[in-house]
């Protein structure tokens, strides 16, 4: 059952051991963060890393609400976008936090978002060895997914995600008002990653979003915090069982060894959001789960239609611009971090809500696929 109780805020507990946090998910959190923050820090101040689009929108009220307990800000503005998460703006962020005298105990906090939480979360990772560090996720995308778990890090030129550390938040405050500020392509691109785990373990969860997507994507703060908790809760859950990714947690990437390489062709641009991406992915990811006879095919089926229904990018053909040809994405593709001697392994699904791992895809099978996607161009 999705919970819609409200107001109220929701915790979630990511429970590892001396690792653990809270994530609070609720309205009226960046207000508060005075008195929400106050408690881990040593000395009232703290770091901020943020990008120019969040900052014009949100810094002002971070510092309102710092200063409401008498906690004094600095702030570090990179540039927005996927092109940030990159050795020249890691390097910017570290040096900047070494400048601000940073000390082994302060704190150190991400206002933005996956890309921005990312970064942030690495360069504090490699701080002085390691400095704590809060999230204050601002997208969609960032608070179901990218701000829990860990997960922090660059991309390389040759793939996404392949420079970076596991390292916990201390705290993760997901303000629910924030995602009003989105642009609506934002929002539908974070929608990607919440579908991702009603597809990934949850057919329940799927079933709700069929019925309380559009209503979500119009604005409805109720179902948005719902929508929220739960995806954040199945997170925790996953990432107690396995911190980092020996096997479990890979599941969280349904649909990304697709996107993740769609990205890649597209330059990291904007004629690919990552969330665009992963939907994308999952679309693909079902559609080949049925051509090896794993699902019906009503399941691929259930999957375009509610992407659709949402105004979501599901196919190649929605992709502006060139793409590079079959043999290229799979290339692409092979620099996914979850490939395991030099063989890539999949996340596909026997139904809606029950994906799995495997490195058993014929090849002949994955070229098929990309020829007839690449063809509807
Ligand atoms: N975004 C996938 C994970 O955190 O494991």
């Amino acid at each position: 059952m999705i919970e819609t109780a409200y107001p109220a805020v929701d915790d979630v507990r990511v429970a590892l051991g001396a690792r653990s946090y809270t994530v609070r998910v609720g309205q009226g959190l960046l207000a508060r963060a005075g008195a929400e923050i106050a408690p881990f820090l040593n000395r009232k101040r703290v770091a901020v890393i943020t990008e120019d689009t969040v900052a014009g929108l949100h810094l002002e009220s971070l510092r309102a609400g710092l200063a409401g307990d008498g906690i004094a800000m600095e702030a570090l503005i990179l540039p927005p976008g996927e092109s940030t998460k990159a050795w020249p703006h890691l390097q910017r962020s570290v040096e900047w936090l070494v400048a601000q005298k940073v000390e082994r105990g302060d704190v150190v906090v991400a206002l933005g978002g996956g890309v921005i939480g990312d970064l942030a979360g690495f360069a504090a990772a490699i701080l002085r060895r390691g400095v704590r560090f809060i999230q204050i996720p601002s997208s969609l995308l960032a608070q179901v997914d990218s701000s829990v778990g860990g997960k922090t890090g660059i991309n390389s030129e040759q793939g996404k995600n392949l420079i970076g550390a596991f390292h916990q938040p201390s705290l993760v405050l997901a303000d629910i008002d924030l995602l009003d500020t989105l642009r609506g392509r934002d929002f539908l691109a974070g929608y990607g990653e919440v579908a991702k785990y009603g597809l990934l373990g949850d057919a329940r969860y799927f079933e709700w979003l069929e019925a309380n997507g559009p209503a979500m994507a119009a604005g409805d703060k109720r179902l948005r915090q719902a929508a929220v908790s739960h995806a954040v809760r199945m997170k925790a859950d996953i990432v107690e069982r396995d911190e980092t990714e020996q096997g479990e947690r890979a599941l969280l990437n349904l649909g990304h060894t697709f996107g993740h390489a769609l990205e890649a062709a597209t330059g990291y641009s904007d004629r690919l959001l990552h969330g665009e991406g992963v939907a994308i992915g999952c679309q693909l990811a079902f559609d080949l789960s049925f051509r090896l006879g794993l699902c019906g095919q009503e399941a691929p089926a259930r999957v375009a239609a509610h992407l659709a229904r949402m105004g979501m990018k599901r196919t190649l053909a929605e992709i502006p611009g060139d793409l590079p040809g079959r043999d290229a994405l799979i290339g692409l593709m092979a620099q996914d971090k979850k490939v395991v001697d030099g063989a890539m392994r999949f996340i596909l699904a026997r139904d809606i809500g029950d994906a799995f791992v495997t490195a058993d895809v014929p090849h002949a099978a994955l070229a098929d696929l990309l020829d007839q996607a690449l063809a509807t161009r």
